[in-house]
């Protein structure tokens, strides 16, 4: 039963999207199991670039059965939007599928995040303000309304005023009279109930009806593992678990389903948004890895904060998701710069060596990393194919990340195209034989 998770070992934005297309070449069904529309890949195609919020990587390929998983938020209009576009520029969505009990982002959850965001002013998390938040907590409050909730308008109606009654209070303090109307809100959301009708399903059961006959499942992360809402730097953190263990939960499989789990991560680090990030350059370097790499969210257009790989927290990533190997992307981004560094411990505030990732908040806020040196590589690297084409430096710098942190690398990413990259070792051959 080959089942494949794929997630962010960083703090999420490590080019997921490129890997989960490359690997979907060989999988038979791409299912995303957490997060929303606070998500965003780019895959690079002929020359094409394609920006995805919601709908999996695997959609450009019309013969793989792509899923929306139940662990998912979706905004209709946002889901609606993404699939007219992608109808516009001819790619086939038929094989799109979407979960009935996945929850719905609502109106009243944008409001709300983006109300919040402003109550804690300074202390603000710095979210994408897309409704992700406050959504989940409707879903654990069980206030939630899901997919299935848009084919019939009468519950949809009494759902919808359930929960909109207590936001409006909560909004109140923001917003005199908060734009809520009861009508406009279930007949707009009844029309997409009508317009996706078509792609509502059990995705779980798809998902174990090709486990069961051996076909090859992707189960696609988003965000990165350091934004889990309970193994991230909370409350910093997304409010889901792009964690390899929810894609059990968020796709409705079993743990012995999964086969392996391929963590990606940046040859350097980045992160959006507030919160700790000890290997954050604010200098010269960080402004080159921003520049070269173009770290502008793919949702929101923030740039990120960048520093160097963090070996400590990749570390805690590897063992949190049982990686089983990594892909590093943008390896090229780094080229010219000499010496190269990399987070081999911290430093706390009174002095002790932390050579593990602290699991209390306040160590972690005052952490300093402290870096071992490696030599730089210079050079274009982004017609390298083979492991052989780059140069000895650059592979000196692989073998000391993969060793430290005990995985093997499997591909590098040294271009935004979808053929710059390098494979290491054997190509996996996912099919079952
Ligand atoms: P939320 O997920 O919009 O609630 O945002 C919570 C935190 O997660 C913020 O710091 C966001 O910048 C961050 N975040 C959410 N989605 C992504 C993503 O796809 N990439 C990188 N950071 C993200």
């Amino acid at each position: 039963m080959p089942g494949l998770v794929i997630v962010g070992a960083q703090w999420g934005d490590e080019g997921k999207g490129k890997v989960t297309d490359l690997l979907a070449e060989r999988a038979d069904m791409i299912v995303r199991f957490q997060g929303g529309n606070n998500a965003g890949h780019t895959i690079i195609r002929d020359g094409e670039t394609f920006k995805f919020h919601l709908i999996p990587s695997g959609i450009l390929y019309p013969d793989k059965v792509c899923a929306i998983g139940n662990g998912v938020v979706i905004d209709p209009r946002v889901l609606w939007q993404e699939l007219d576009e992608l109808r516009r520029r001819r790619v086939d969505v038929s094989s799109l599928r979407i979960s009935a009990n996945a929850h719905l982002i609502m109106p009243y959850h944008v409001m709300l995040d983006t109300a919040g965001e402003a109550k804690l002013g300074k202390l603000s998390i710095g979210t994408t303000r897309r409704g992700i938040g406050p959504c989940y907590a409707d879903k654990a409050s069980r206030l939630g309304i899901r997919v299935q909730d848009l084919l019939d308008e009468k519950i949809l109606r009494k759902k919808i005023m359930a929960a909109m009654e207590p936001k409006r209070s909560a909004l109140r303090p923001y917003e005199k009279d908060p734009a809520l109307d009861l009508h406009a809100m279930t007949e707009e959301y009844s029309s997409y109930g009508h317009r996706l009708e078509p792609y509502i399903a059990d995705t779980a059961h798809l998902c174990w009806t090709e486990l069961d006959a051996g076909r090859t499942v992707i189960f696609e992360g988003a965000q990165g593992t350091l934004l889990d809402l309970d193994h991230g730097t909370y409350p910093f953190v997304t409010s889901s678990n792009p964690v390899a263990g929810a894609a059990c939960v968020g796709a409705g499989i079993g743990p012995s389903d999964i086969d392996e789990v391929w963590g990606v991560a940046k040859a350097y680090a980045t992160r959006v948004g507030a919160g700790p990030f000890p290997t954050e350059l604010e200098d010269e370097t960080g402004r080159l890895m921003l520049e070269r790499g173009h770290e502008f969210g793919t949702t929101t257009g923030r740039e990120r904060r960048t520093g160097w790989l963090d070996l400590v927290a990749l570390r805690y990533a590897v063992r949190l998701n049982t990686l089983t190997a990594l892909a590093i992307t943008k390896l090229d981004v780094l080229a010219g710069l000499d010496p190269l560094k990399v987070a081999v411990r911290y430093r706390s505030s009174e002095g002790a060596a932390l050579e593990e990732f602290p699991y209390h908040q306040s160590i972690l806020h005052s952490a300093e990393a402290e870096y071992k040196e490696l030599p730089g590589f210079s050079g274009e690297l982004g017609e390298c194919r083979d492991e052989s084409d780059l140069p000895p430096q650059a592979r000196d710098y692989l073998r000391f990340v993969s060793e430290f942190v005990g995985v093997p690398i499997r591909l590098v990413g040294v271009g935004p195209d979808r053929e710059q990259v390098v494979w290491m070792g054997e190509r996996p051959a996912l099919k079952a034989a």
